[in-house]
């Protein structure tokens, strides 16, 4: 392995080297490789912090975006994307199309976040609030309106005891007052439909606003529930979506006894979500879980024929 700024030293040397012998020009073709090394080799996370902007890069607007959805498994997501030698990923959550006062700053302060790429990167943004986001369609849709947006989901009630899951261990953490999911999501003897996690979990009612203003083949929906037990097929319909070559492998991964799920190995090293990933939830009593699968079946079903494709959801 080749650190970075190894590789730029490298870079320049070479520079230096064919600059002083009057390069001939199948040297381009070397310097090339090792450009491309450059990018294949580093720790791609030091793009993001790196200010010095590495030869032949540029900072791009997204030309995809995951849109969400919050708790479907939008970092793995992004993390396996990252495995591939033509993807660069933002490092944050920019939340650019769904809060006001970032949208105000202007295309420029959004690009000003991205990495830097090479011209035949393809840069990936993921913030999983735009799915929810009344706005976001909209000015997405003003940014790029040929735009390839990827969409990750899973089973609509364990995404909420998810949503759940982080909002208790956030509060436990800073020392605040915690309720048992059955009490957030029962009132009266009723399922609390205002509660904002099973708001979110409403894939028909946010999937409508999308198809307002893209076509169904703009968006890809990646079955999150699918990507956790087996990465590798879900990541491939992704790089056939982006038009990309195949070079996410089974050997890219491993599987992680004790967190119980896929770590991931590229450009020689490895790396697991983090611990807040993958939390234990808690156990839900069947009477209120019954009742989040009937609310939402509904839903569900008309969800599956506004995107013509079904998901073995409860
Ligand atoms: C990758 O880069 C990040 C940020 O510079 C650093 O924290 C991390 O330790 C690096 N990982 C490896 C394996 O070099
Ligand atoms: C818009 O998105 C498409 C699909 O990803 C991409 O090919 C195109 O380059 C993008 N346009 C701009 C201006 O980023
Ligand atoms: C597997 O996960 C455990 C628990 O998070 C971690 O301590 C360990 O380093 C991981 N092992 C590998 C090989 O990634
Ligand atoms: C589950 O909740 C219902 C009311 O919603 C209650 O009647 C029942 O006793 C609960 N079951 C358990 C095992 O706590
Ligand atoms: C729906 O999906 C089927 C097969 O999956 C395909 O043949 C059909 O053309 C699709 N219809 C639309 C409207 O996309």
């Amino acid at each position: 392995i080749i650190p970075l700024h190894m590789a730029f030293l490298l870079v320049s040397a070479y520079l230096l080297l064919t600059h002083a012998q009057g390069a001939p020009a199948e040297h381009g073709a070397l310097l090339e490789t090792l450009k491309s090394q450059v990018g294949l080799f580093s720790n791609k996370s030091e793009h993001y912090s790196a200010q010095v902007r590495p030869p032949g890069t540029s900072r791009q607007i997204p030309q995809t975006i995951i849109i969400g959805v919050r708790k479907g498994g939008t970092r793995a997501l992004l993390e396996m994307l990252d495995i591939h030698p033509n993807i660069v990923v933002a490092a944050t959550e920019v939340h650019f199309f769904d809060w006001d006062e970032n949208y105000v700053k202007g295309i420029d302060w959004y690009r000003s976040l991205m990495p830097f790429s090479y011209g035949n990167q393809i840069t990936i943004e993921k913030t999983p609030g735009y799915f929810t986001s009344p706005q976001a369609p909209g000015r997405i849709h003003d940014m790029n309106s040929s735009i390839k947006l990827l969409l990750i989901l899973r089973d609509p009630t364990e995404r909420v005891i998810s949503d759940y899951t982080q909002v208790y261990y956030n509060r436990v953490e800073s020392h605040k007052p915690v309720q048992l999911f059955e009490d957030i999501v029962i009132k009266n003897g009723a399922l609390n439909t205002k509660y904002k996690a099973i708001q979110r979990s409403l894939y028909d009612v946010h999937m409508e606003k999308w198809l307002k203003h893209f076509s169904l083949d703009q968006i890809h929906i990646v079955d999150g529930n699918t990507l956790i037990k087996d990465p590798l097929p879900e990541l491939q319909k992704v790089e056939r979506f982006l038009n990309l070559p195949s070079r996410i492998m089974s050997s890219n991964f491993y599987f992680n006894q004790t967190k119980g799920f896929y770590c991931i190995r590229s450009d020689g090293r490895e790396r697991c979500l983090h611990e807040s990933k993958g939390r234990p939830h808690p156990l839900v009593n069947n009477t209120v879980l019954e009742q989040l699968y009937s609310y939402f079946r509904e839903h569900n079903a008309k969800f599956y024929r506004m995107v013509n494709h079904s998901f073995d959801w409860h």
